[in-house]
């Protein structure tokens, strides 16, 4: 396997949760209610899974091996585009999660708020992986020899490896601040 390939069985896992989001939009306009257990759930999906564990591999390896290789101006705009984007992300994430908050402390005005966050959130995951499986993933891999190839895939298995224990060790942090 390519190091692309743990990558985009990621964004398949990525596209289904936001496929789901989609569906509890529609009810969140039928019924003008938000649960905000399925907000939390999302948000710890997108802060753990989306964006720690996979654009934390696309970031903390893929991106930094890119920085070391001689890129073309097409691709190392598209690279920095792409970070941009993540960070844009983490924006609407916290944004959702403000919205959210007030509308658990009884500001009921946030709902349109908290549904604008979610789709604005569903339609740039789309495009943002669009760009990365289509172009930006088999176009920067010709930079790298097999060897290479092989090396970045087993720093991704070994970076896997340690996200449990990373998270649970904030989840530890965060309590025993309380
Ligand atoms: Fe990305
Ligand atoms: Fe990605």
């Amino acid at each position: 396997m390519k190091p692309r390939g743990p990558l985009m069985i990621e964004h398949r896992l990525i596209e289904k949760m936001f496929g789901q989001s989609q569906k509890e939009v529609i009810k969140m306009k039928n019924n003008k209610i938000v649960d905000p257990l399925f907000i939390d759930t999302i948000v710890d999906f997108i802060r753990t899974y989306a964006d720690r564990t996979h654009h934390g591999k696309e970031e903390d390896i893929l991106f930094v091996k890119l920085k070391t290789k001689n890129l073309n101006k097409k691709d190392n705009t598209m690279m920095n585009d792409l970070i941009n984007e993540h960070r844009y992300a983490r924006s609407l994430v916290v944004a959702l999660v403000d919205a959210k908050n007030k509308y658990i402390s009884g500001d009921k005005s946030c709902l349109p708020v908290i549904i604008e966050k979610l789709e604005t959130l569903i339609n740039f995951y789309s495009e943002h992986i669009k760009k990365e499986d289509l172009e930006f993933f088999p176009n920067t891999e010709l930079y790298f020899t097999k060897e290479e190839l092989d090396t970045m895939l087993s720093d991704f298995w070994e970076f896997d490896r340690k996200m449990i224990h990373e998270r649970y060790q904030k989840v530890f942090e965060t309590l025993s601040k309380k």
